[in-house]
């Protein structure tokens, strides 16, 4: 592994919620699904500066369970975006020592999508990786906590647990978050709501709303909220 040669007061777990690629395409009178291309260019520069700065986990919000709602054809553009992003980036991940993993009900996306992830999350599988990078397909915080309640439930009801062993930890464990907490979380787009995305895991996060839309953002804006993340000081309620 890598020499951790970032500060101290690095972020380890950052999320971002990729917000703005609509307005960005409208902006600049383009199909909306230009914009969600675009989108994936900008990834790719984050996920490569993220490895620079030794980041521990950059976890995505790509997809919400509410985004299922949006025209049949924005959704057949994000799908087909899915699958070149994971055949152009997969090599490049691979070389990285990145692994890759989805998390949310990715089996709503069908099983031409699944088998691509399968092989995304297999090929860039490592023993010796350098960062855990995240990406969320319909996934929602709420439907998350459901599930958690739904798993937790289904194992007392069957005699694997008792109600006093429900910990933090079983909550974790139940989670299909790829990460605990998060101690920094971006926003771009100009909007200040967390639209369902990791509601547990938030608790103690730094939260950056960034006006750019999302295919403006670059790794000189990134790096401002890095830096900006360690002038700030995390009590987490105590009196320091
Ligand atoms: C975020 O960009 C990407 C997804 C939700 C898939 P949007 O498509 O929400 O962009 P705006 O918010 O409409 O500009
Ligand atoms: C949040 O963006 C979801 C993703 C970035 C994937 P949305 O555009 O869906 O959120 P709202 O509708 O503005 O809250
Ligand atoms: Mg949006």
């Amino acid at each position: 592994k890598m020499a951790n040669t970032s500060k101290d007061n690095f972020p380890k777990n950052i999320g971002i919620i990729m917000d703005g690629n609509g307005r960005w395409a409208l902006k600049n009178s383009f199909k909306i699904s230009e914009g969600h291309k675009k989108g994936v260019e900008v990834v790719r520069e984050i996920v490569e500066e993220s490895v620079k700065l030794n980041i521990e986990s950059l976890n995505l919000y790509a997809f919400s369970s509410e985004n299922w709602q949006r025209p049949k054809a924005e959704i057949n553009a994000i799908k087909k975006l899915v699958i070149d992003a994971i055949n152009a980036q997969v090599p490049e991940l691979k070389e990285k020592k990145v692994q890759l993993k989805f998390f949310g009900h990715t089996e709503d996306f069908g099983e031409k999508i699944i088998n691509k992830i399968e092989y995304a999350e297999l090929e860039t599988f490592t023993k010796d990786k350098n960062m855990n990078l995240n990406v969320a397909l319909s996934y929602g915080g709420q439907q998350d906590i459901l599930d958690i309640i739904r798993g937790v439930s289904k194992n007392i009801l069957e005699g694997k647990m008792k109600v006093e062993d429900i910990k933090q930890e079983t909550v974790n464990q139940f989670s299909c978050a790829p990460v605990d907490n998060l101690d920094l979380l971006i926003r771009t787009g100009g909007d200040k709501r967390v639209s369902n995305f990791m509601l547990y895991q938030i608790a103690y996060a730094e939260i950056m709303f960034i006006d750019k839309y999302w295919p403006d953002f670059s790794s000189d804006e990134y790096k401002k909220c890095l830096n900006n993340f360690t002038k700030v000081s995390r009590r987490f309620g105590k009196r320091i």
